[in-house]
């Protein structure tokens, strides 16, 4: 049976309620804030429970809505999923009878692929719909699926959907990937902890989020180590227990909170923000000449002594963990129209990430799209007040940096992108001195809107606008 060929949407979620951000900018921010829980690791812990029928108990989740669609996804499974109280989410998975995750979770969530091994490793079957595309590129899953079959499994694709087969057990083996691949991996990991033998997954994704994942395998008994920076090996177990975990800190959200202090002139101190773990942006603070102090678990960005023009051009470049991340391209680039200079600005990772550059140049920035991996920045900018829209949730973050450090009023469409990732960003940015505001939007209107195969056309109505799946 043939692979997925380019997808078609066939299914539009309801439209989230239309809502806007409202930003009176040119305010320094001040004070400390508390990085929530990494939402591209809750996200696969949720799923990570369904390896065994006893509770596993995660907390320091975030408050985010694609917690909310993975919760509701594995309940729509016939999981336990329990919400006791503010980050906190128990879950038990005994007996799951209904192996069958359709278009309506892929089309909200693309993460919802990664409950592939995990459903296939522990019962043997699951059909799961292709997530096809999104917003920053193609992002296909053929890794995730040759992984599978590698270990032993018979996947045919038909009508958008995976059937996956393992009957008996997995089969450790050595899993090679082209490239890496950071979900590709940890779907592989998580298939091999119920495997019968010994997995090698090269190159395994170096990601923090993956080695956290790797902690919670390890208190339910899986036996998970990575002998090598890039390599994963897994002794496949006959069955795992209930555990406990804490999710670590987000550094994307982090990196986020270290380019707002530093594009508004003020002086912010991250709490719980291992440096280790934005290592890469904190070197491009160097490199530009913001000042920056990695403490305990604390990172201190002060830019209230710089003046126009003091911030020093630079290249940048996306790569895996611990290269750039790509989830910081974008606000990465918001602090390159602040430095005084070209800058150049290589994605290395997807296609379509620096779309949305268009919508930074309303706002003033003098940027420059030579191809789909390629921008230049030029600065200083004094960036102005402007009517954007948010395309996908890193941009969406992008655009409020860059509404927080203009003149004026900003008034930013498509807030709930952002709700699929930032735990209360509204609220965060509020407490530290930032004028913002969410409500509900007069006059819905996206950027773009991803059609038929992956192709983009022209900002529509909201009834017209399909939403596709976030990270
Ligand atoms: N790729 C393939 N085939 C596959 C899988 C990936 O060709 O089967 C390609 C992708 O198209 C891309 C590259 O491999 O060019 C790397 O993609 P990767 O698989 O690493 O991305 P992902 O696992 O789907 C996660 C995060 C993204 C983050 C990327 C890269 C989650 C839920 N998502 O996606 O986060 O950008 O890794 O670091 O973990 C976000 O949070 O906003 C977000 C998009």
């Amino acid at each position: 049976m043939a692979d997925a060929k380019p997808f078609h949407w066939e299914y539009t979620p309801p439209p989230a309620p239309p809502e806007v951000f409202r930003i009176e900018g040119g305010r320094p921010l001040h004070g400390n804030v508390r990085v929530s829980g990494a939402k591209n690791a809750a996200l696969k812990m949720l799923a990570a429970a369904t390896l065994t029928g006893e509770r596993c108990r995660l907390t320091n989740v975030p408050e985010i809505e694609d917690v909310r669609v993975m919760a509701e996804t594995l309940r729509e499974l016939g999981v336990v999923v329990d919400h006791p109280s503010p980050g906190v989410y128990e879950v038990a998975s005994g007996d799951v009878d209904w192996l069958f995750v359709p278009l309506e979770a892929a089309a909200k969530m693309r993460a919802s692929f990664i409950l592939l091994g995990p459903l296939l490793a522990r019962f043997g079957r699951v059909i799961i719909s292709n997530p096809g595309g999104d917003r920053i590129g193609r992002r296909p899953v053929n890794l995730h699926v040759e992984a599978m079959r590698t270990l032993g499994a018979s996947i045919d694709y038909r009508n958008g959907y995976y059937y996956a087969q393992a009957p008996g057990r997995l089969r450790g083996a050595e899993v090679r990937m082209p490239i890496v691949s950071v979900m590709g991996t940890e779907n592989a990991m998580l298939a091999a902890t119920l495997a019968d033998g010994h997995t090698v997954i090269r190159p395994a994704a170096q990601e923090p989020e993956v080695d956290d994942l790797i902690t919670m395998l390890r208190s339910m008994g899986a036996d998970v180590t990575r002998t090598y920076p890039d390599t994963i090996e897994i002794y496949g177990k006959k069955r795992l227990r209930g555990a406990e975990h804490r999710v670590m800190p987000d550094r994307i959200e982090a990196g986020t909170f270290l380019v707002a202090a530093a594009v508004t002139g003020g002086r912010v101190t991250l709490e719980e923000a291992p440096c280790e773990h934005v290592s890469a942006l904190v070197e491009v603070f160097e490199q530009v000449g913001i000042p920056i102090v990695c403490g305990q678990d604390t990172i201190d960005v002060d830019a209230t002594g710089l003046r126009p023009g003091d911030i020093r051009p630079c290249q940048i470049e996306t790569a895996p963990y611990p290269g750039l991340a790509t989830d910081l391209q974008s606000p990465a680039c918001v602090l390159l129209t602040q430095a005084g200079g070209t800058s150049r600005v290589t994605e290395s990772i997807f296609e379509d990430r620096l779309e949305w550059l268009g919508e930074l140049r309303r706002m003033g920035a003098r940027v420059e799209v030579e191809d789909p991996h390629h921008a230049t920045i030029q600065g200083p900018t004094a960036l102005r007040g402007a009517e954007v829209s948010i395309g996908d949730l890193r941009a969406g973050a992008s655009l409020i940096l860059a509404a927080l450090a203009a003149e004026g009023e900003s008034v930013v469409h498509g807030a709930h992108h952002v709700q699929r990732g930032y735990e209360h960003i509204d609220r965060k940015f509020g407490e530290l001195g930032a004028r913002i505001v969410r409500t509900a939007d007069p006059v819905a209107r996206t950027a773009t809107t991803v059609g038929p195969a992956g192709s983009t056309s022209p900002a529509t109505a909201p009834s017209e606008a399909s939403d596709p799946p976030a990270g």
